[in-house]
């Protein structure tokens, strides 16, 4: 294309944007006078309209106030975005992270092996294959009463990393608990408090316990202090053979070595799985160990199968950008600022967490890809906490509360327990929250103000049928998806994450200066008055 042709498609695609959002502007100002129940009653057939299915999913977005109308618009604004040439991109392992000039690959982390994937001249999935045997192998090892240099059998492995490689593993080995096939007892161990390292190790045994110190960089402050806690403590009992007791999981090698740690002990990945991303890395080990490698194989595979309904389904189908499209929605013409995600399933009770990085991270950005300021609303603030529990704490606010707030209710239908009874409760609890949210209450006869709950809350449902690893794997690549395709909306890299920088870097200055250190840097009053506080009182 000739640069004016280029220019004039541009100008093209700004205009039809501007169009598609003015159309938007004013069926959300329409919709604002509109209730929910009201949507209901216009179309019997709402939810199956507004329901989709895939797989063991069942996502009932009925509850939201869209119309078809509102749909189509957005997902032209989609088109409008490239989306669809955005995910080529990514999967095919364009360098989509323009800052760090790396492409973004962890989809390729659960292709099926004998699919080459040829990116920049390379096929890496033979490097990928590699990776996943030495994993493995490990497991085989550990699994089969692997002995320590005091010749008794490992019984507990202390994991130690933090952010994406602390809350992917702590996240799936818990949802998958019931699928456990090893006796190795895990822990985990993530802020640089010293205090739960302390009291962890205390209570175990060097000669039986395997410290995996998990990091991409392996140059996170909390990650290598707590490991430099655990090797002394394996130190003191084992001496120099220490070493034999420490695995590292990491994209960097070298490091890993210089801390101490054998290179056969090593599992790697690489610069183009981002910390967020990386659970379906090595960094996936502890959930491997846990429910057994066939099993592992298969939350990578029910991820892979997410990533080709992202790829193939049509949007209005589409789980991932359904649910990007409709948080879109309420962030930029509702004036939504937060995503409430509610699992209803205590075995998800770290997936509000998981999701606030993946999220928060990705798309807490201020600026586009290219530079320019986004002059709109960017990644909501995601929070959450597993249900029934929050029904208990901050459900009065969703209810009564002053704010607008979109809900994820995740509910999963079978359950592993025997009180099916119980777990028919937990469901639900679920929908009627959804149903709850929407109703209110202002149809009964109440005498008190502070009693009517106004309903015409919006949220949306997603039921699974069973919390398998397949499942769990597709509702992290789900929710991935759901990330990027908003990422794509608002034009920011979601894949780099400089604001977490500077604290990095204050923190350090202000240790100096908690130690007696002089640092060349001038210092804020409240810093120099805080630094003062702690060093009269220590
Ligand atoms: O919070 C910043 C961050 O770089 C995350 O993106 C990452 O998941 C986390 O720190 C841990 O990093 P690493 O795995 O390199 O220790």
């Amino acid at each position: 294309m000739s640069r004016t042709a280029y220019t004039s498609y541009q100008e093209e695609s700004t205009r039809k944007i501007a169009a598609i959002e003015q159309i938007l502007q004013q069926q959300a100002l329409m919709l604002k006078n509109q209730s929910l129940i009201d949507l209901f009653m216009h179309d019997g057939f709402r939810a199956q309209n507004f329901s989709t299915q895939w797989q063991d999913y069942t996502f009932d977005y009925s509850k939201n106030f869209i119309t078809e109308k509102v749909m189509q618009h957005l997902i032209q604004f989609a088109h409008e975005k490239k989306l669809q040439q955005k995910i080529q991109a990514m999967f095919s392992g364009a360098r989509i992270n323009t800052t760090e000039n790396r492409a973004v690959l962890h989809t390729a982390l659960r292709r099926p092996l004998e699919k080459p994937l040829v990116v920049e001249g390379t096929d890496i999935m033979v490097a990928i294959a590699k990776a996943q045997s030495q994993c493995r192998e490990w497991i085989i090892r550990l699994q089969s009463g692997y002995r320590g240099v005091t010749n008794k059998p490992i019984q507990d492995i202390v994991h130690i990393g933090i952010g994406g490689s602390d809350l992917g593993p702590k996240l799936v080995t818990q949802a998958l608990k019931a699928h456990q096939r090893s006796a190795l007892r895990l822990h985990f161990v993530a802020n640089i408090d010293p205090e739960p390292a302390e009291s962890l190790l205390n209570t175990l045994n060097p000669e039986t316990t395997m410290v995996i110190v998990s990091s991409k960089s392996f140059s996170t402050r909390e990650t290598l202090s707590n490991a430099a806690i655990a090797k002394q403590w394996l130190s003191n009992r084992l001496g120099t053979k220490a070493s034999h007791h420490l695995m590292a999981i990491t994209a960097n090698a070298a490091k890993a070595q210089d801390f101490g740690i054998l290179e056969s002990h090593i599992l790697l990945f690489w610069e183009w799985v981002g910390g967020r991303y990386s659970i379906w890395s090595n960094i996936g080990f502890p959930l491997a160990l846990q429910i057994g490698f066939d099993q592992y194989q298969q939350f990578l595979r029910g991820a892979y199968e997410m990533d080709q309904h992202f790829i193939n389904a049509s949007w209005r189908h589409n789980l991932p950008v359904l649910m990007a499209l409709i948080g879109h929605w309420y962030i930029q013409y509702w004036e939504a600022s937060t995503l409430a995600v509610l699992p209803y399933a205590e075995g998800l009770s770290q997936l509000p967490n998981y999701l606030q990085q993946l999220d928060m991270e990705s798309n807490g950005k201020h600026c586009q890809a290219n530079g320019l300021p986004c002059d709109y609303k960017t990644g909501p603030v995601v929070w959450g906490q597993a249900g029934t529990h929050g029904q208990h704490a901050f459900y009065q606010l969703l209810h009564q509360g002053t704010h607008f707030i979109p809900c994820d209710i995740i509910g999963v239908v079978q359950t592993q327990a025997h009180n099916k009874q119980a777990h028919q409760e937990l469901l639900a609890n679920a929908i009627a929250q959804s149903q709850a949210l929407m109703l209110g209450n202002t149809h009964e006869n109440i005498t008190r103000k502070q009693n009517i709950i106004e309903g015409n809350h919006p949220s949306n449902v997603l039921l699974l049928k069973k919390l398998t690893p397949h499942n769990l794997g597709a509702l992290l690549a789900l929710y991935e998806h759901k990330v990027f395709t908003q990422g794509v909306l608002w034009g920011v890299n979601s894949f780099d994450q400089p604001g977490v920088e500077l604290g990095k870097v204050l923190a350090n200055n202000v240790l100096q200066r908690l130690q007696g250190k002089s640092a060349s840097d001038t210092i804020d009053p409240s810093t120099q008055f805080l630094v003062q506080c702690v060093r009269q009182s220590v």
